[in-house]
């Protein structure tokens, strides 16, 4: 089977990038990594694509009159790519309807909490205030608005006493470089059928057993 040309979209660290780069080093993997862009320059995702070998472009959206121009100049880069996938990882510009209904579906995003819960930023310290027990990370296809669509998958931790933002934070993290490799590998398969935005996955593993904070 051809591996679907993915681009990565980040805007600094790229530790989900990396978690990407590594899944898409099995050789049954069923997507690859064809483009990595950056609206930052410098920054260590860049470092990370450029030691997979993995062409990279910076598209600084202050060069750009607008949002518009800037997404446009985004998928011009990507199509040249070859790209018919795109994944967010870690990129902080919100996208418009512009980019999203011409990537619909093809376009998926990941977010550090169990959405519809804490969209936006700061989402681990609005988890501790709100005293939750249970916190994550989702991943979604990407609609207008942010961090809205459906869900493809998502994966739960327990917050702990004592926590901080920065514990609580290195935890979901953990979990989002499991997410991630995993809900692309089967969106590439074909696995994903969006109906009335809600997802169905085509025989998807059954989950572990019910995760109760505290501990019964
Ligand atoms: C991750 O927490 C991701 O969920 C959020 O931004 C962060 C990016 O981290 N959208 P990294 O750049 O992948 O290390």
């Amino acid at each position: 089977m051809p591996r679907v040309k993915t681009g990565v979209l980040i805007s600094g660290r790229g530790s989900n990038l990396q978690a990407l780069i590594d899944a898409c080093a099995a050789p049954d993997y069923p997507a690859e990594i064809v483009l990595v862009v950056s609206n930052a320059p410098d920054v260590q995702g860049l470092e990370r694509a450029a030691r997979a070998g993995i062409a990279t472009a910076v598209i600084p959206h202050r060069d750009f009159d607008g949002r518009a121009a800037f997404e446009d100049a985004l998928t011009q880069t990507l199509e040249a790519a070859g790209a018919g996938l795109v994944c967010l990882a870690g990129f902080m510009r919100v996208l418009t309807e512009g980019f999203v209904g011409h990537w619909r579906d093809r376009l998926i995003n990941i977010h550090p909490s169990l959405l519809p819960a804490f969209p936006g930023l700061d989402t681990h310290n609005r988890a501790l205030a709100a005293g939750v027990k249970l916190h994550g990370c989702s991943v979604h296809y990407v609609r207008e608005g942010v961090d809205a669509g459906p869900i493809i998958g998502q994966a739960a931790v327990p917050v702990l006493d004592g926590d901080t933002a920065e514990s609580l934070a290195a935890r979901v993290l953990e979990a989002e470089h499991r997410l991630f490799p995993l809900c692309l590998r089967l969106v590439a398969e074909g696995r994903v059928q969006v109906a009335g935005e809600v997802t169905r996955i085509e025989g998807g593993a059954a989950p572990g057993p019910v995760l109760i904070n505290p501990a019964p």
